[in-house]
């Protein structure tokens, strides 16, 4: 990062006052804290660091693998000229604030949770990552909604802004956008995302800025129920996904399965999702076999047969079974029929 670059940044940024403003060069080296591994030490990505007392599930490292290589190709693009500024504003124990330094090479850090019982856990990780004199941080306890409104209201933009809350994140996009650089990234995960599509189960889901919708629901056709807000155009960007799939191959990290999740099986389904004919949501294999009187057939199959019969179909990112399609559910059913012989 250019001193002076960082330091024209510093000028418009104010920063919690026990900290000195982070983007300013230090006269005076602080003293390092203990880099020694972590009593407890998880690993992503080769990253180490402890979860302490904080809420953090390995299964969902795959969601933080997208983000840090969301954020990477969106630091690419932003190129050298300023200081990349990253702000993780529900970081439980600071693993995604940790994997924005040490991954995506971020000039700067805001790690941020609600919960001061974790500051210690969360200095205690990034303080592993506090050798180069470029990579700065900072932590607060603040509630998300007045970090980022605080953010906004002193012009401090961040890059790339990271929610992930406990529920639904709807509450959270207005401040977030706000504090949001032009162009930035904004990643929402959720851990049980109920309100991010409406009602359902755990699950994690990403939206960058413009990239994807929320758009992940189970159609029944026995119920009616109300969803929304509900993004109807194309889930995801193809090109960005594309780049994203290159970087983790690029990286090693696209044909291995960690916690039983493969980034290219992963991002191959995203970018077949991005299919612009598919309409939101998708249909259970068990709800079109019950509806058929059939057992379920084979999910490629399905996908091969609507296919040839014209209609776009693929797997669901969401569901191990269940598919999109623009096929009617009703020829869906013929479809299953015909596989399973009963038409
Ligand atoms: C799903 S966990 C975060 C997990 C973490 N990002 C990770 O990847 O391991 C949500 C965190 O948000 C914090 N939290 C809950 N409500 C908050 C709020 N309104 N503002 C800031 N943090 C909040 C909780 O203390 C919790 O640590």
């Amino acid at each position: 990062m250019a001193i002076s670059a960082a330091a024209a940044a510093a000028a418009a940024l104010s920063f919690p006052r026990a900290l000195p403003s982070p983007l300013q060069p230090r006269r005076h080296r602080h003293r390092r804290r203990s880099a020694e591994p972590p009593a407890c030490a998880h690993s992503e990505r080769g990253v180490t660091f402890d979860p302490g007392s904080a809420f953090y599930r390995s299964d969902s490292a795959a969601g933080r693998d997208l983000a840090v290589l969301a954020a990477t190709l969106h630091r690419r693009a932003a190129g050298p000229s300023a200081p990349f500024l990253c702000l993780d504003a529900m970081c439980g124990c600071g693993v995604r604030a940790l994997r924005y330094l040490a991954q995506v090479g971020a000039d700067f850090v805001w790690a941020n949770d609600a919960s001061e019982a974790l500051r210690p856990v969360i200095v205690g990780n990034l303080s592993r990552f506090e050798r180069a004199p470029d990579r700065r941080w900072a932590v607060s306890h603040l509630d998300a909604t007045r970090l980022l409104s605080e953010r906004y209201l002193r012009r401090e933009y961040f890059d790339v802004i990271d929610v992930d809350s406990f529920g639904g994140d709807a509450a959270y996009i207005r401040a977030a956008l706000l504090a949001l650089r032009i162009g930035g990234l904004l990643y929402l995960t959720s851990t049980d995302w109920r309100s991010a599509r409406g009602y359902g189960s755990r699950r994690w889901c990403c939206t960058g800025s413009c990239y994807s919708g929320i758009s992940h629901y189970s159609i029944d056709p026995d119920s009616i129920t109300v969803v929304g807000p509900l993004w109807t155009g194309p889930l995801h960007d193809t090109t960005f996904l594309t780049e994203m799939l290159s970087l983790a191959t690029e990286w090693g990290w696209a044909n291995t399965i960690e916690n039983g999740v493969s980034l290219e099986k992963l991002l191959d389904t995203m970018i077949e999702e991005s299919d612009s004919r598919l309409p939101p949501g998708y249909i259970r294999l068990d709800e079109i076999a019950s509806r058929a009187k059939v057992n379920s057939p084979p999910l490629g199959t399905l996908i091969n047969s609507l296919r040839k019969e014209g209609y776009a179909a693929c797997r669901s990112h969401i569901g191990a079974n269940a598919i999109k399609t623009n096929c009617p559910i009703e020829c869906c059913l013929d479809v299953a029929q015909e596989i399973r012989n009963l038409r």
